[in-house]
């Protein structure tokens, strides 16, 4: 189409783009709808939008109770200040609803736009709440490998993917990671959640429990390649914080929202977290929003702050009406459409689709929860040596044959094997999902020919 060939010139010369690199972006899909799992191009071709975008289209595209909220909110009250001293009424009803659907214990959320600002708001929140209880020296943060908290500055530090921080570096001090519960590259003896959760034991011990303020982790890895803890990790990770009075973060930007089969993730393995973090499945991506949920001890310990150290963080776009009234709209089509239930049903589905995979040589595991699943690619499956080029092959192969995914490891990280990522919308219909593992299985073969 010509006018698509004129604005995607136009996008050449004056637009910066996330992961920007001009070799990658010599053929840009013009994307101009979406319905429901699918998406259409300026040609007219659709895709299934294999990954809901980026984790994020829950409730799919296209929902026109999603537009209508937001249209009514905005010809009524699009914006004003959520500072102290002001409210508005949907991001208050999204508080409220948000906090009944985590955990027991959560008590209170701070809102943000984006999931790597909740990271950094949920890492000063842990920092204020220690120097509130008169231990300000706890100032350091552990992360895991392979894990992804965004890219700005502090959580570009705690993310654990090195190819982020090879041109944006030195990263913050205080910042450090430990190797990650990843079962299918495990190099010890030991069951790998109980020794990856030792790993973190090992480094609060190593920098001293009276300097290191919080943990973060994701529920279940997401960008660094869908890796799915073994049950003993996340319990064992609850004990060594109490034990070392340390904050759990629980980075739920991707989990949360029904992605896992719950609405939070952490419930999976009967464990709750201090502060989490979320953002992208709450509005299923319409407007931008994201928020930290607090626990009622951290609530209770930002309440009794006195005057003189108030919690000086704050930003414009906080409780912003139009994003929490969509947010409000799209918690209760997630609610009434039961895709929390759906992603637990429809995810089971899906992965035993996929672990049909297996019988392929290059294909070395097959994991999920829920709505979102990983298939590692690898040259030989005895070895499990990394397949380096064969991830972006099949996904040429798979984006011709109409499906769309983002891959996790390559020349970027060529220690792990590529590993294609499936996330799609919640309510991708039966047909649609049964398709996907036929057509990763043709790309694969095609790939490999
Ligand atoms: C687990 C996790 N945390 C944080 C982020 C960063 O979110 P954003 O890109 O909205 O800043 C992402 C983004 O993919 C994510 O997957």
């Amino acid at each position: 189409m010509e006018a698509a060939r004129a604005i995607i010139e136009t996008d050449q010369r004056h637009l910066i783009h996330p992961l920007h690199h001009p070799k990658d972006h010599e053929q840009p899909i013009l994307f101009v709808e979406g319905r429901n799992e699918m998406l259409i191009d300026a040609d007219g071709k659709q895709y299934i939008d294999g990954l809901s975008s980026l984790w994020n289209v829950n409730a799919g595209h296209g929902r026109k109770e999603l537009a209508d909220a937001a249209a009514a909110q905005m010809a009524k009250l699009a914006f004003t200040s959520a500072y102290a001293g002001a409210s508005n009424i949907p991001s208050t009803r999204l508080a409220e609803k948000i906090v009944k659907l985590a955990y027991p214990t959560s008590s209170a959320i701070y809102f943000t736009t984006a999931g790597a600002e909740s990271n950094e708001s949920a890492f000063k929140i842990a920092r204020y709440v220690w120097k509130l209880k008169g231990k300000p020296g706890k100032v350091k943060v552990i992360s895991r490998i392979h894990g992804y908290h965004g890219v700005t500055m502090a959580a570009m530090s705690a993310t654990g993917m090195a190819s982020y921080h090879k041109m944006f570096g030195p990263l913050m001090p205080n910042f450090l990671q430990v190797p990650a519960p990843y079962a299918y590259r495990w190099a010890g003896n030991e069951d790998p959640g109980i020794g990856a959760a030792d790993a973190v034991e090992q480094a609060i011990l190593k920098e001293g429990p009276d300097t290191v303020c919080a943990v973060i982790a994701e529920p279940v890895m997401g960008a660094g390649g869908v890796i799915v803890p073994p049950p003993t990790y996340f319990p064992r990770l609850r004990e060594i914080c109490d034990r070392h009075d340390v904050l759990l973060i629980a980075d739920e930007v991707i989990t949360g929202f029904g992605r896992t089969g719950r609405w939070f993730a952490l419930g999976h393995w009967g464990v709750e977290p201090d502060i989490v973090s979320f953002a992208k499945g709450v509005t299923s991506a319409y407007l931008p929003l994201g928020g930290v949920i607090i626990s009622r001890k951290v609530h209770d310990t930002m309440r009794g702050a006195p005057a003189d150290q108030k919690f000086m963080h704050a930003a414009t776009y906080s409780g912003h009406p139009a994003c929490c009234a969509v947010g409000l709209r799209n918690v209760e089509l997630i609610e009434s459409e039961k895709l929390v239930e759906r992603s637990a049903l429809m995810g089971r589905r899906l992965l035993t689709g996929l672990e049909g995979l297996r019988d392929l040589p290059n294909v070395g595991d097959v994991r999920g929860l829920g709505m979102m699943c990983g298939i590692e690619l690898v040259e030989k499956k005895e070895t499990r040596a990394p397949a380096i080029g064969l991830g972006p092959r099949v996904a040429k192969e798979a984006l011709s044959r109409g499906l769309i995914f983002r891959l996790r490891g390559g020349a970027a990280d060529p220690a792990i094997g590529d590993t294609i990522c499936i996330a799609p919308p919640l309510s991708t219909p039966t047909e649609t999902l049964d398709r996907i593992p036929d057509i990763i299985r043709a790309s694969i073969v095609a790939a490999t020919k």
